[in-house]
């Protein structure tokens, strides 16, 4: 099941809406190509810098590779242990154990209503399980939070979580078996107005209630970040094929 087996146009099955010809790929599958490609449709780091709630800073720049690479079309984000830095710059102020890598993507996520009744986020990954990484594809809010849509949070177990934040106590969550089997997987999501649906490879998983993302922009992540206690090597996480659309009716 490495390879995407569905054509873009048979990707949506039970939304409100099937892709038709208005509707816009905002972020391609050749963003991995080269690092100008990259460049054009993500920013590395987080949108606030390198520091979030977990063990992991985040390290990457235009010429610094080491945790932020792509190559063939295959983006690879690496972890690797570190010790001697100060902690987290971001409450709860974890200490920092690891280096990793994240991208945020310069295209936002906004249902309005009227421009775009919906987005189509996609992706396949290869995720390491270990205990103690925490890589994540996912979306949050870009003023404030929640909302936050979890497309795939990968939790150092071989399952695969999809979690909906209409508030921050107001959640829905769901797991699944991830095929940890070292080949590429597809996750995806479709959002509209009311309602987010979470899919793994071809199969829909769950269908949140998405009450509240209306009109609320959002940033697209990926990380591969590890906790404590984990990994003593390098652990690394790969995406390829990230495909953004835009659903217009
Ligand atoms: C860290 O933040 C992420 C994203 O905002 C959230 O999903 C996660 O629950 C937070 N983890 C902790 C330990 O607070
Ligand atoms: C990139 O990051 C490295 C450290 O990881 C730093 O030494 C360098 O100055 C940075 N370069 C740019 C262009 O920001
Ligand atoms: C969706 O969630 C909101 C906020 O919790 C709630 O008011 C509403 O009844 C829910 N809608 C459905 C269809 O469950």
């Amino acid at each position: 099941m490495g390879i995407r087996n569905y054509p873009l146009v048979g990707l949506v099955f039970l939304t409100h809406a099937l892709l038709s010809s208005a509707d816009t790929v905002v972020l391609p599958a050749t963003s991995f190509d080269t690092y100008s490609t990259l460049e054009q449709y993500w920013a590395y780091l987080y949108p606030w810098g390198s520091d979030h709630n977990g063990s992991a800073r985040m390290v990457g720049n235009s010429s610094d590779h080491e945790h932020i690479s792509v190559s063939g079309g295959v983006l690879t984000l690496s972890a690797t242990p570190v010790s001697g830095q100060p902690p987290s710059t971001s409450n709860p102020h974890p200490a920092i154990n690891y280096f990793s890598g994240t991208i945020h993507a310069n295209v936002q996520i906004n249902v309005d209503g009227t421009d775009a009744v919906g987005y189509q986020v996609e992706g396949e990954f290869i995720s390491p399980t270990a205990k103690g990484t925490w890589p994540a594809f996912w979306l949050t809010a870009v003023n404030g939070w929640p909302p936050e849509a979890d497309i795939g949070e990968w939790k150092g177990t071989e399952q695969i979580w999809s979690n909906t934040f209409r508030t921050a106590s107001d959640v829905s969550s769901s797991t699944v078996p991830w095929p940890a089997d070292g080949n590429f997987h597809c996750v995806k999501a479709v959002t509209s107005d009311l309602t987010i649906a979470y899919y793994l490879d071809d199969a829909l998983q769950a269908t949140h209630n998405a009450t509240g993302f209306l009109g609320q922009a959002m940033w697209l992540y990926m990380e591969g970040s590890s906790g404590s206690p984990g990994p003593s090597g390098t652990t690394i996480f790969q995406a390829r094929n990230v495909i953004v659309t835009k659903l217009t009716s």
